[in-house]
């Protein structure tokens, strides 16, 4: 608060100080019209002196000369001379002063702060700069942990492919590319690097979250649950979220043969619990489903934005018959 305050009054004193050649009092000038009838006297003077004689001729010329002189007095003020330094001196504090009143005292999001931000950034470059220049294994790894923890995932990819090209068998690298492959949307070649790491690292729990997902995705319910209770000996954080995820693909392996099921198991998250329509178009009495043939084609090799979904023969079979009775 205190920091604010005394920001806000340097900040205020600095404009005040820019501002003063603007705001302070305004140069004497003559008023305009005077100018005009010297100018016209001096013409009127000019043309008397050719004609004029003697004593007359000498008024003429002395008024001649007063009225140049009066005329002297508006000649438009010889510009004030500039001198940048002060100028730029002023300036200079006003913008130091708004950045320090900006960068502190404005409100932020807790823990987001610009700041900390910009800071994690310049830490990563040099973390990348110094694991480019070195190409030592620790080097990268320390690279691709910090770029994967703050979620820069292409650079914890670059980090940890050049790690694998060093080091084919560092584990670390295995598991956490194949994350990266899974979360990129390739599975298939997620699961080979992960199924690697897995084997070569139990411990790993991270690694056991992301292989569940991975068969759970592939509707490998069984694989999924092992994968997850794996993590869970492995003394993964997730706990809650996982035991959950366990639960629902148990309900599924379990119920997987029968049409309504599977149904809502794999198709009610987009299409609606009855069939209504949601994500992806209303099936209920559409007429699509008078030709199985089409829907067992649309489900196993997706459409447009619906993806593929993986099932077996009997569980397509339990389906199709269940969307007949839609
Ligand atoms: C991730 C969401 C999603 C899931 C899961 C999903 N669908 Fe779809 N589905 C869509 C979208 C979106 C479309 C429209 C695709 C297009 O034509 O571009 C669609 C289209 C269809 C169509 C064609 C409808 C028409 O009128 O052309 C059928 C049939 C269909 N889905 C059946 C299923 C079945 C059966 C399942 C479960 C095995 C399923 N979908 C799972 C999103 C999904």
């Amino acid at each position: 608060m205190m920091a604010t305050l005394f920001f806000l009054a340097l900040f205020l004193l600095g404009l005040l100080l820019a501002l003063r050649p603007l705001l302070g009092p305004k140069e004497p000038f003559p008023e305009p019209p005077r100018r005009e009838e010297l100018l016209r006297e001096l013409e009127v003077l000019k043309e008397e002196v050719e004609a004029l004689e003697g004593e007359e001729k000498k008024r003429a010329l002395a008024r001649m000369v007063e009225v140049e002189r009066l005329l002297e007095g508006y000649r438009p003020p010889a510009p004030r001379p500039f001198r940048p330094w002060p100028v730029a001196l002023v300036l200079g504090a006003v913008v130091l002063l708004g950045v320090g009143l900006w960068r502190y005292t404005l409100p932020r999001l807790p823990g987001e702060t610009t700041v900390t931000q910009r800071q994690e950034a310049r830490e990563l470059k040099a973390l990348a700069d110094k694991a480019r220049r070195t190409g030592e294994v620790e080097d990268l790894l320390a690279w691709g942990r910090r770029a994967y923890e703050l979620q820069a995932f292409d650079q914890a990819a670059e980090a940890y492919l050049e790690v694998l090209k060093k080091d084919p068998k560092n584990v670390e690298a295995v598991r956490r590319v194949g994350i990266l492959l899974f979360m990129g949307g390739r599975p298939e070649e997620a699961r080979i690097f992960l199924e690697i790491a897995q084997g070569a690292d139990p411990e790993a729990a991270e690694g056991w979250l992301f292989l569940g997902n991975l068969y759970f995705q592939e509707g490998r319910m069984q694989e999924a649950i092992a994968a997850w209770e794996k993590y869970l000996e492995a003394g993964g954080e997730a706990k809650e979220r996982v035991e959950a995820l366990i639960a629902m693909a148990k309900a599924q392996a379990q119920g997987g043969k029968d049409g309504r099921s599977v149904y809502e198991a794999r198709c009610a998250a987009c299409h609606g619990l009855q069939g209504e329509g949601g994500v992806g178009p209303r099936l209920k009495g559409n007429p699509i489903l008078k030709v199985p043939e089409a829907v067992r084609e649309i489900v196993l090799q997706g459409r447009g934005t619906m993806p593929a979904v993986p099932l077996s023969e009997e569980e397509l079979e339990a389906l199709l018959g269940y969307l007949g009775s839609l």
